[in-house]
């Protein structure tokens, strides 16, 4: 059976019109800024639930680093994502025939965003200014930040945090890389970085093609969904590391386009 999808509508402070799914959550900021500043920042509200999108051995270090995520959706973000690691990382093994040390993708992943944090409201909306995946003109400032304050704040977690067991010096080291090289997608592909590194890029950069965050973005972006599906299918192949990456992404693109094929024949 088709399962049957509704929508709402959403009129935005800088009154703009969007259909979204019933079932995402948006939420508007209640501050003090120019109404298209907070429509940039519209976020989906974290709920507990969440938690249980982490594997059950990696959710009390997520919990420890929630409190750094609470910026541009960034702990549903972390969430949805984590729920992709496990089938990623077998089957990214498989493609590579080679071992993985899993647990680090996972950690690399909880931090990759974590600088977020440190930025403010103009520079997160700013990084926002782009219709599609390629980083670009006002968005590449505080793209670039994001991930240099990340390494800064992963290395004090990881340096305060009790792992049991243990990390060793190296495996936070590659961590840290992680969160450096995660929004690098092209110079990451050419250089020679350790297969974990870019587990962390392919699998941040499913959270594009989800529900959630597609319809987020139409919002935020100020962008048409078909013209978002048009700019994503485009970019795709450019945004990912391993084939795997790219298959999982446009499986969740097919998803993306029968959403907006029954918004648009509601219309
Ligand atoms: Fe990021
Ligand atoms: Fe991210």
């Amino acid at each position: 059976m088709v399962k049957k999808i509704s929508f709402r509508r959403v009129v935005t402070p800088d009154n703009k019109c969007f259909d979204i799914p019933t079932d995402v959550k948006l939420v508007f900021p209640k501050e003090s800024l120019p109404p298209d500043l907070i429509r940039c920042l519209v976020y989906i509200p974290w709920e507990r639930d969440y938690l249980h999108f982490s594997p059950k051995r990696f959710r009390r270090f997520f919990e420890f680093v929630l409190p750094y995520l609470k910026t541009r959706t960034t702990d549903v973000h972390t969430a949805v994502c984590l729920s992709y690691w496990s089938n990623y990382t077998k089957k990214l093994e498989k493609e590579r025939g080679v071992k993985m040390n899993k647990k680090i993708v996972a950690f690399g992943l909880i931090l990759h965003d974590s600088g977020w944090s440190v930025l403010n409201k103009k520079e997160i909306a700013d990084s926002l200014t782009v219709k599609g995946l390629k980083i670009e003109g006002e968005a590449f400032g505080p793209k670039r930040k994001h991930a240099d304050e990340g390494v800064k704040i992963a290395r004090k977690i990881l340096n305060e945090y009790k792992f049991k067991p243990a990390l060793t010096k190296e495996e936070k080291e590659v961590i840290c890389k992680a969160v450096f090289w995660h929004d690098k997608t092209e110079k990451a592909r050419g250089k020679k970085l350790l297969i974990e590194i870019k587990a962390v890029v392919d699998l941040d950069h499913l959270w594009s093609f989800t529900k959630l965050n597609f319809w987020q973005d139409t919002v935020r972006k100020n962008v048409s969904p078909q013209d978002y599906l048009k700019n994503l299918e485009h970019d795709l192949d450019s945004y990912f590391i391993s084939e795997i990456g790219k298959e999982l992404a446009y499986t969740l693109l097919k998803e993306r386009k029968k959403e907006v094929g029954a918004l648009l024949n509601l219309k």
